[in-house]
């Protein structure tokens, strides 16, 4: 039986309602304005376009936007400057530098220099930290959408075998981390595979719950699937090119071979991609609030 489409799209434009009405009650109660500065390095052409969909959402839910675009020349201590200014800046309650950053400017250096309590991309180290206790403040937005996704289609994640296909920073360690939790949405048993593990397909093969974030196409195949498994598919690869000249989006799993045994399974596009936009705005609605000293 062909598996059930999780929506990312859908889910996505239901907690974006919510937030509008929250923005909207921020405003007019409280005089309050979430702020989003998102800075981009260079001219990276995937960067550019993750950019521009995090600018247009947050302007269509009322927020005060900026998009600071730097060349890719820019300095190390330029860029230090230039978030130490965001820091400090009262309008801004979230700061997101795009990444990956030109070589040469170091990226660990430029996510410690942002202030923990702007940090809406949940990437700095105090924010991680406590990701790993069970305390965060600013979940990381990718792996907190595929959470999101996980609870709102009734994916069940209680001593379910979840298994995580890539150990990014990003995206593998920190879902790991979450879905391991003793918390609503989590208590799962998590295994994390990455380019050292032995024989991939048997571990694949026990998940009730498959989360690739491998950055390959087709890295899963339907034989390494589990059937009725509920697979979460993070990759986004740019392939070949349609007829208006665009590259096509595709994910790291074999969506037509793989929906046929699973479950559920979400698409690319319009699964996990729209649910990480959502989340930095969610994360940018709780700073404002928190720095508006409202939670
Ligand atoms: N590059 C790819 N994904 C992300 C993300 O979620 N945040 C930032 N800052 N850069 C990224």
């Amino acid at each position: 039986m062909a598996a059930k489409i999780i929506s990312g799209t859908e889910v996505a434009k239901q907690i974006r309602a919510e937030l509008k009405d929250e923005v909207s009650e921020l405003k007019e109660k409280h005089d309050v304005v979430p702020g989003l500065v998102t800075i981009l390095v260079g001219e990276n052409p995937a960067s550019i376009s993750y950019v521009t969909g995090k600018q247009k959402t947050s302007k269509e839910l009322g927020f005060h936007s900026i998009q600071d675009n730097q060349p890719d020349d820019i300095s190390e201590e330029k860029l230090l400057g230039l978030i130490d200014q965001y820091n400090k800046d009262p309008k801004i309650h979230g700061i997101l530098v795009q990444l990956p950053l030109p070589k040469g400017i170091n990226e660990t250096k430029v996510l410690y220099a942002i202030d923990p309590a702007k940090d809406v991309d949940g990437f700095h180290p105090v924010n991680l930290g406590k990701l790993m206790i069970g305390e965060a403040d600013y979940l990381p937005c990718t792996p907190a959408g595929i959470q999101q996704l996980l609870m709102r289609s009734g994916t069940d994640t209680n001593g379910a075998e979840v298994v995580v296909v890539g150990r990014s920073n990003i995206v593998g360690k920190p879902v790991a981390n979450m879905l391991l939790q003793k918390q609503e949405g989590a208590n799962a048993t998590v295994t994390v595979c990455h380019t050292r593990t032995k024989d991939m397909a048997a571990h694949t093969k026990r998940a009730d719950i498959l989360i690739v974030a491998a950055g390959k196409p087709k890295a899963i195949t339907a034989d390494m699937v589990k059937d009725g498994a509920v697979v979460i598919d993070v990759g986004v690869n740019r392939i070949g090119k349609t007829a208006s000249g665009k590259a096509k989006l595709c994910g790291d799993v074999d969506f037509d071979a793989v929906k046929e045994k699973a479950a559920a399974i979400t698409p690319v596009p319009g699964g996990v991609g729209p649910m990480t936009i959502t989340m930095l705005m969610m994360n940018t609605v709780k700073s404002a609030k928190v720095h508006a000293g409202l939670i």
